[in-house]
């Protein structure tokens, strides 16, 4: 069994906010709890290029957010938690893409069919103030995707456009280069149809675009404080009955609190709960779950290395998936080497240390087997008996040809124990390895 692979973005330009936590992290979070989920999330920082000019906003944004989503719960060794911008493969990929993609279908993205109505209601020029980067925006989020051969993607309904684009642009790759072979697997847009949006302080949906929003964690307690204190009310007085649904303080409360916690905060409204009153009991819900993850969201933000650390290890996990298929993807569109790679016998002796290993020998019932170990000595993949070395050194060379489908498949009957994903990551490693050029004389 494979697992599916899930993968989102998060382009770094603002802070989060409440609807933000509740709409898409919270989710995704619990999501990649899920075993038999493969999740890849990333700081979509080349696409915050396209709307944002201030580095300094840029920098703070990607801090921020990396802070909030691992102060949420998530779980770094569980996921492919990284930056884009950390991804040299992404943008090399774009490129590829870019070159087998339809202009008129960018012309009808809407995004930039947005952009260009504004500059004709407006008088102007349609392409008035468009950078060429808005305009090819779907390509680099295609390449974010096919990179990582991602089968779902958790997306707002704004973005189901760019993801049908990712799949067109994948088949049409596939179809051109792949001879015969899906370089890509074409993704589906998942929009999580349970998550009801937020309401903000006017009770129109929390968005950075109407002003409405309430801090998950920018501003400490008293910014949240502040901003509940902010939420649109009616004038009544503490004693009269109010009307629960007539403001957003209930539907907030309800993304937080159980169903009687939610009953009894209406029934108390509606017996005259006074709405200062109101807004302190919903502060206090909330700071119940926000609190102790604000605590470990300001030890990240004064702690900038530990931070690094992570998203350079994520960076670092992902390219061991993004390398070697960017490879086959440069040999098949024929940016190939002259002559084949001489690879010196010894050239991987210095780093053999530190990658994952396949080991043969023989058992005392005379058989032959082998394994393959991580590169921490962790046993991956035990094989089962085979009668002579030759056959069991077929069957390794077999195995590293393998990936996906087929590699779940193969292990199935040579070696039901071994967990297929842990062993296609050390098989692209090893891949990786092979691929590198050598620093040595040979
Ligand atoms: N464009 C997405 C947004 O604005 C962010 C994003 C970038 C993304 N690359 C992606 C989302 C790849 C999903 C998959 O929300």
């Amino acid at each position: 069994m494979s697992r599916i692979r899930v993968l989102t973005g998060i382009t770094t330009t603002g802070t989060p906010h409440l609807g933000n936590y509740v709409g898409a992290i919270r989710p995704a979070v619990a999501a990649s709890l899920d075993p038999n989920v493969d999740a890849f999330f990333f700081l979509a920082d080349y696409h915050a290029l396209i709307k944002c000019d201030e580095p300094a906003r840029i920098q703070r944004s990607r801090m921020q957010i990396a802070a909030t989503w691992l102060a949420a719960g998530l779980d770094p060794d569980r996921v492919h938690f990284y930056r884009q911008s950390d991804i040299p493969e992404i943008p090399e990929l774009t490129w590829l893409l870019t070159c087998v993609t339809a202009k008129g279908m960018m012309n009808r993205a809407h995004a930039y069919k947005a952009s260009t109505d504004a500059n004709e209601v407006a008088g102007e020029d349609p392409d008035a103030g468009i950078t060429l980067g808005l305009f090819s925006y779907p390509v680099l989020m295609a390449a974010d995707i096919l990179m990582f051969n991602a089968h779902k993607v958790p997306v707002g309904r704004d973005q189901v456009q760019h993801i049908e684009m990712a799949r067109d642009i994948g088949a049409r790759f596939n179809h051109l280069f792949g001879a015969g072979r899906a370089f890509f697997t074409l993704p589906e847009a998942v929009i999580e149809q349970s998550v009801a949006t937020l309401p903000g302080l006017d009770g129109r949906k929390m968005s950075k675009s109407y002003d409405n929003t309430i801090p998950l964690f920018d501003g400490g307690h008293r910014g949240l404080k502040d901003a509940v204190a902010r939420v649109v009310t009616d004038s009544r007085l503490p004693g009269e009955p109010k009307d629960p649904e007539s403001n957003a303080l209930a539907l907030i409360l309800d993304a937080f609190a159980s169903t009687d916690e939610a009953a009894s905060f209406r029934a108390e409204l509606r017996a005259g709960l006074g709405w200062g009153e109101a807004k302190q009991r919903l502060v206090e819900r909330l700071e119940r779950d926000i609190a102790p993850m604000r605590e470990r969201y300001e030890a990240f933000m004064a702690a900038p290395q530990q931070l690094e650390d992570v998203l350079q290890a994520g960076a670092a996990r992902a390219r061991r998936i993004a390398a070697p298929l960017l490879g086959e993807l440069r040999e098949a569109v024929g940016l190939r080497r002259f002559v084949a790679a001489a690879v010196p016998a010894d050239a991987t002796v210095a780093s053999r240390a530190a990658l994952p290993m396949f080991k043969q020998y023989r058992e005392n019932d005379g058989q032959f087997y082998f394994k393959l170990v991580d590169a921490a000595g962790d046993l991956l993949l035990q094989s089962k008996g085979f009668a002579s070395p030759k056959e069991a050194g077929q069957a390794v060379a077999a195995l590293k040809l393998l990936r996906g489908a087929e590699l779940a498949s193969k292990l199935v009957t040579l070696a039901p124990d071994a967990d297929p994903q842990h062993v296609a990551d050390a098989l692209c490693e090893l891949s990786a390895a092979a691929e590198r050029p050598s620093g040595g004389t040979g």
